[in-house]
């Protein structure tokens, strides 16, 4: 499903420039779900960028669903993200103005979903994360950890091949944490596979795997039988 070879990123210019990532080779094949640890500061975030086309390399190739993303242009690359991927970022990035259930089906839509389909789509997948009492609320009306759900039922909404998460759960408590990522275990089946940034610990029992990145480099890849 990933398939990232060789991939280098320098950050700005000349005198400027800094290196984040060096040489990472990384395959996620079709049912796996992997967490990505690491510092704070080694690169996590702008590798799961560079996996899901929002940010390009300064070296290496990405393949993501059989699209070569390091050879497409700006489009396609936002093209492949819209049919194969769901995103829940670091900073939740919902939309202010609209509803719970507005965010969610906003983007459905973007995906070609008719208005009409969208809302019951959109309601059933903030039930399945706790907040059918939360729907007609705006971003700035929920908490930390409600706006986080409502990014994470966002993403799984479109049934997208795989999803990318960074901190998913960093602003839950450690009952809906671990709920939350019972969801994620559920999205990955035989045909989807996620990746997913997190510090917290306590979610490595879900894992297939687990990637540690220290300054740019992948410093241990672990498989398990997730428990
Ligand atoms: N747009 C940018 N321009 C310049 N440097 C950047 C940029 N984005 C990130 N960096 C630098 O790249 C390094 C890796 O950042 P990144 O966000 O990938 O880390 P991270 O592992 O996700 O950290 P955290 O756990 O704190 O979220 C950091 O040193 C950061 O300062
Ligand atoms: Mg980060």
């Amino acid at each position: 499903m990933i398939f990232a070879s060789g991939v280098g990123m320098t950050y700005g210019k000349a005198a400027l420039a800094t290196r984040v990532l060096h040489d990472v080779s990384i395959a996620i094949p079709r049912g796996q779900l992997a967490l990505l640890t690491g510092p704070s500061g080694s690169g996590k975030t702008t590798l799961i960028s560079i996996l899901a086309g929002l940010i390009r390399p300064t070296a290496g190739s990405v393949d993501v669903c059989g699209h070569r993303l390091t050879s497409l242009t700006e489009a396609e690359n936002a093209r492949v993200r819209r049919d194969h991927v769901g995103f829940v970022f670091q900073a939740d990035n919902l939309f202010p103005a609209l509803t719970a259930v507005a965010n969610v089906a906003e983007v459905l839509r973007l995906r070609g979903l008719p208005r009409k389909a969208a809302g019951p789509v959109a309601r059933a997948a903030l039930a399945r994360v706790g907040l059918a009492d939360r729907l007609e609320h705006r971003p700035g009306e929920l908490s930390g950890g409600q706006r986080q759900r409502v990014a994470v039922a966002r993403a799984l909404a479109s049934r997208p091949s795989l999803l990318i998460g960074d901190e998913i759960t960093s602003a839950l408590d450690g009952a809906t944490a671990l709920e939350i990522m019972q969801l994620v275990r559920a999205f990955v089946t035989g045909d989807t596979a996620a990746v997913i940034v997190t510090h917290d610990h306590r979610l490595e029992r879900f894992a297939d795997r687990i990637i540690r990145l220290e300054d740019g480099r992948i410093v241990s890849d672990t498989s398990q039988e997730p428990s």
